[in-house]
């Protein structure tokens, strides 16, 4: 259920646009989102449909699009991988299948403690930087080595007194 706080963050948004133009803000709507909810549910693509007034596949379109939208509930911690072709010759794949042994997961999983969730990613436009990841869609990591990358894990741990 989106509050009448959300929408009214929702209207700030739709005001940056002209009237007749109002799907405009659906990107920065699905931001907001899943800013206070953790990620964009089927039920909020639709009150975002509702409120744009455009129909609910054409939210769920540029939800499934972009994978920084999170589609389902993820762990405190998102770590995406670059493994598009550049980095796959570059240890792209070798720095994910280091993360799936050091988590205990696969691909997609979360960790039972909830605190990562580990996926592949698309061209992060650093590729002469590989391997590389982002940490909750902010923080670029680059040339993470498996020393580098046990070092952020037990950072990130630590920083959660684990
Ligand atoms: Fe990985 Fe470009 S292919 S950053």
């Amino acid at each position: 259920m989106i509050s009448d706080t959300t929408k009214a963050r929702f209207a700030r948004e739709v005001a940056k646009y002209p009237k007749e133009q109002a799907q405009s803000a659906v990107m920065a709507c699905l931001a907001i989102v899943q800013q206070e909810q953790g990620h964009v549910s089927p039920e909020s693509e639709r009150e975002i449909a509702d409120y744009l007034g455009m129909p609910p596949i054409a939210v769920h379109e540029v939800t499934s699009f972009y994978n920084m939208y999170n589609q389902r509930p993820v762990g405190k911690f998102k770590l995406n991988v670059c493994t598009n072709l550049p980095c796959q010759l570059r240890d792209g794949a070798k720095a994910l299948h280091h993360l799936e042994q050091k988590l205990g997961i696969a691909m997609g999983e979360t960790t039972a403690d909830g605190l990562f969730t580990l996926q592949q990613s698309e061209c992060l436009g650093a590729c002469a930087d590989s391997p590389v990841m982002l940490v909750n869609d902010r923080t670029m990591c680059s040339f993470m080595s498996n020393e580098k990358l046990d070092q952020l894990i037990d950072a990130l741990k630590s920083a959660e007194g684990q």
